[in-house]
């Protein structure tokens, strides 16, 4: 066997024994390295004879791509294997029952969330979202609340700073402009409710600067105050789980209805626990109307041929009261023993057939 032979067989044998990806470098460094020894030999070619290189030339080219190759299939047989032991190492039983030990829970906004949702799914509504991040003009302008309304003193906007053109970005402070990006965009019959954050900057027991909003917006040619007083009729029995619920509409303002009302309910007050449906005491839950025409207008329809009602209700609220929890500012404050006490097992997914919360 030439030389030549012999350093290609012990170097091949090296790539095949080296067990790692070190080892195979120190195998290549050894041989195609700078100093390694096929190197070596390519650079004595200089030194011979004509013929001699034309003969040993094509030869040791040959070698060093015989041995390039075979380092590479190695690189590539090591990534397999290793990533072959990872994928066994990680393999995960799925068939596993479920650790005692898991504790984690629903938190009561997202519980509350999702009954809501099942409820007006029932009655024909589908959920739609925007920004929590809007314009004047969706938050406050085509909502018929013009720069210097009293109501946007009353909203204590968040404020972004002034963009070029001098206008600024706010954090909603309500969930109606997804009233107007949806008749913006949607034929009518519209039937939504548009569940999400809202940001107002307050701190107290009963308000914190991020809360949960849920509007609703029947727009049409035909619906009227009856159907928005049965809706929320509908709503709150089904919500609150009673057979009857005593309900107050009482007339209020808000620019974007008229008319407009707010809706409590009937409560009774036993061992410092709120009872909802019946008593002669009331809870304030949320705001309605019918949807005002200027804000049909504002949103491309044509308020002569449109109409339609709209409410807005506070989704933490609703869920102090239904599940009797006493202070706002604990829901946000990530307390392991609020949460387990207060929150809801992944498996009491809230629906109606079933019995809404069991
Ligand atoms: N956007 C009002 C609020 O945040 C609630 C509301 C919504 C009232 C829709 C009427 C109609 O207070």
């Amino acid at each position: 066997m030439s030389d030549l032979q012999a350093l290609e067989t012990e170097i091949t044998a090296a790539i095949e024994a080296a067990g790692d990806m070190a080892a195979l470098e120190a195998v290549r460094v050894a041989s195609l390295g700078k100093k390694g020894s096929v190197s070596a030999l390519m650079k004595s070619l200089g030194g011979m004879s004509p013929d001699e290189r034309k003969e040993m030339g094509p030869k040791l080219n040959g070698l060093k791509q015989t041995i390039g190759e075979a380092i590479a299939a190695r690189t590539q047989g090591l990534r397999n294997a290793e990533l072959e032991a990872r994928l066994a190492e990680e393999k995960i039983d799925v068939t596993l029952p479920i650790r005692p030990e898991s504790q984690g829970t629903i938190h009561p906004v997202s519980q509350v969330w999702d009954e809501v949702v099942q409820i007006f799914a029932d009655l024909g509504f589908s959920v739609a979202e925007g920004p929590h991040i809007e314009t004047d003009f969706y938050n406050f302008e085509a909502l018929n609340i013009p720069p210097e309304h009293p109501a946007r003193q009353e909203h204590d906007t968040f404020y972004f700073n002034p963009r070029d053109d001098g206008s600024r970005m706010v954090l909603r402070t309500h969930t109606s402009p997804v009233q107007i990006r949806t008749m913006e965009t949607e034929e009518p019959p519209i039937r939504i409710i548009a569940p999400g954050r809202t940001y107002r900057c307050d701190s107290d027991q009963t308000h914190t600067p991020m809360f949960h909003q849920v509007e609703g917006l029947v727009i049409d040619e035909t619906t009227h105050l009856g159907h928005l007083k049965w809706c929320l009729e509908e709503f709150c029995k089904a919500f609150f789980e009673v057979d009857e619920v005593k309900m107050r509409f009482r007339a209020s303002h808000f620019p974007f209805t008229e008319p407009s009302m707010e809706i409590d309910i009937g409560c009774s007050w036993e061992g410092g626990q709120v009872k909802i449906g019946t008593g002669d005491d009331w809870l304030e839950i949320l705001g309605s109307g019918m949807v005002h025409p200027k804000v049909i207008s504002a949103s491309g329809l044509d308020p002569e041929k449109y109409q339609g009602f709209a409410f807005g209700m506070g989704i933490d609220r609703i869920a102090m009261l239904k599940y009797g929890i006493p202070d706002l500012r604990a829901f946000f404050e990530a307390d392991l023993r609020w949460l387990r006490h207060y929150g809801f097992s992944a498996f009491d997914v809230p629906e109606l057939a079933g019995g809404l919360s069991r």
